[in-house]
């Protein structure tokens, strides 16, 4: 199978920090097939040979990969290519369409790692050129607008020039192992399942934290937010492979209806809600591992005077006969004391204690998805007392660590997701009306907070949020999970 990778945005960011690095790890575990053509695309003046030294320069500045020997680079560099293009240029188009027609590839995979402003405008020249055959997959990176009618005229334009099954919008916390680990210790095993439900789940904590600021991006940053960066795609996602019902096989539509209905059912938003249940905060100035970092306001590209949340932490309900009542907490920042990513399913107490136990103590599952791999179940055991009547329990875990299980050299989220472009699954991509409903859910805390003159309550770097976000969970009786 002969493939053809076109690369909008093949200078940006996300092309060096992860594209590359994901595509560069398939070739190397041999999954990516041998005939391709890997082909950036950016205003640049650039041929192809200096396009492959600038990727092999910042492949050593990626955190994490393991960089490639000069020899193997080299190899690897065989397939880059560079096509210099102006997106808002009509007639530049046609430079693209004589480099794909040239050796007419099987399948040709369109990634479009470019500003969202131009994504209109781009789908709608591919289509122009002629450049939307069956046999062209469109992948659209995050974020896919700004609101749920931007989000709809993306979507709107694309179903213009491309079939559903064509459209592969991008959500890499669906790639990583650890989600599919959830898929597969809810629908693999029966153990679970039959518990998975408000009569015996307390609450669902979601925390995706970051220690890094806003990197190079403070100018997108300050236009997008945490809410529309992580929580209206990333959580939501999360909250969906963890809310919904079991899909009648692993088909993408079966999969995607079901996570349909859980969008569908979260509990729309109240005036009251809003206030008790959304917390948005920004970072000051602080300390992170001993460094001290600037506050989010003077960071490059930032508006000295910009009420952009970089945290949000909120609870969500579904209202529907598995979870009614029962909360899901989400809580996401930047410059929080570390990069953990986990989910922590509260199981209620036993109804009635025949033994001693300390207080609150119940079973709980922690799935955790980064730095490390894997799932820990919550017992209380009976330890080695050494009075004879001692019937106290002590929590104890079972721990599995998928790392250590299956190898730390496992497939990651962009390198599992860009093999399935080429393949065609569609099983980890969002359709459109995900999406749309997840905008729509939302959109009224936008909204909210636009209408509200207090801004974002201020947290020092280095700390886990304002402290409103654990008073709104103390509401409940509950606590985050015990913090790093
Ligand atoms: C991206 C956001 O989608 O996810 C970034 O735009 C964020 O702001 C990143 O840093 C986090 O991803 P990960 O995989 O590092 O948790």
């Amino acid at each position: 199978m002969s493939f053809d990778l076109v690369l909008f945005g093949g200078t940006g960011d996300l092309a060096w920090r992860k594209l590359m690095p994901a595509l560069f790890q398939a070739f190397r575990h041999g999954t990516l097939p041998k005939d391709g053509r890997i082909i950036g695309v950016a205003r640049d003046d650039l041929g192809d040979e200096q396009y492959r030294a600038l990727i092999q320069g910042r492949f050593g500045e990626v955190d994490g990969a393991k960089r490639p020997s000069p020899e193997e680079f080299a190899r690897f560099a065989q397939l880059l290519h560079f096509v210099r293009m102006d997106l808002s240029k009509p007639e530049e188009f046609q430079r693209l369409k004589a480099t794909l027609e040239a050796r007419a590839a099987d399948t040709v995979v369109m990634y479009l790692a470019v500003a969202p402003q131009l994504f209109t405008q781009a789908i709608g020249q591919l289509a122009a050129a002629g450049l939307n055959r069956p046999n062209v997959r469109m992948v659209l990176e995050k974020p896919l607008g700004h609101d749920l009618a931007s989000n709809r005229e993306i979507n709107d334009t694309v179903r213009r020039a491309f079939g559903e099954n064509q459209v592969f919008r991008i959500d890499h916390y669906l790639g990583k192992p650890a989600v599919q680990n959830l898929f597969a210790l809810r629908f693999g095993n029966a153990l679970f399942e039959p518990i998975w439900r408000r009569e015996n789940i307390a609450n669902i904590q979601i925390t995706m934290a970051e220690d890094l600021g806003v990197e190079q991006r403070g100018a997108f940053y300050d236009t997008t937010g945490a809410l529309r960066d992580m929580v209206q795609n990333h959580a939501l996602q999360l909250l969906c492979a963890l809310a919904m019902e079991p899909p009648i096989n692993a088909h993408a539509d079966a999969i995607r209806d079901e996570k349909l209905k859980v969008l569908r059912s979260l509990k729309p938003w109240s005036p009251a809600d809003l206030a008790q249940h959304v917390v948005r905060g920004q970072y000051s100035a602080g300390v992170i591992d001993g460094h001290a970092v600037p506050a989010y306001r003077d960071e490059a590209g930032v508006d000295p005077e910009s009420r952009t949340e970089t945290f949000v932490a909120l609870r969500a309900e579904i209202a529907n006969w598995r979870w009614a009542g029962v909360p899901f907490y989400i809580r996401t920042g930047k410059r929080l004391p570390g990069r953990e990513a986990c989910i922590v399913v509260n199981f209620r107490p036993a109804p009635h204690a025949i033994f001693n136990a300390p207080r609150g103590a119940a079973n709980k599952l922690v799935i955790n998805l980064q730095p490390r791999d894997g799932l820990q179940l919550h017992l209380l055991a009976q330890g080695q007392e050494k009075r004879r009547n001692g019937h106290t329990l002590t929590p104890v875990h079972l721990d599995l660590d998928f790392d250590k299980r299956f190898g730390s050299e496992r497939v990651g989220a962009y390198e599992r997701l860009l093999l399935d472009v080429i393949d065609g699954r569609l099983n980890l991509f969002v359709r459109s009306d995900e999406q749309e409903e997840a905008w729509r859910w939302v959109e009224p805390i936008l909204e909210g907070w636009a209408n509200d003159d207090n801004g974002p309550r201020l947290y020092n770097a280095g700390t886990w949020g304002p402290s409103a976000a654990s008073a709104m969970i103390a509401r409940d009786g509950a606590s985050w999970p015990e913090e790093l």
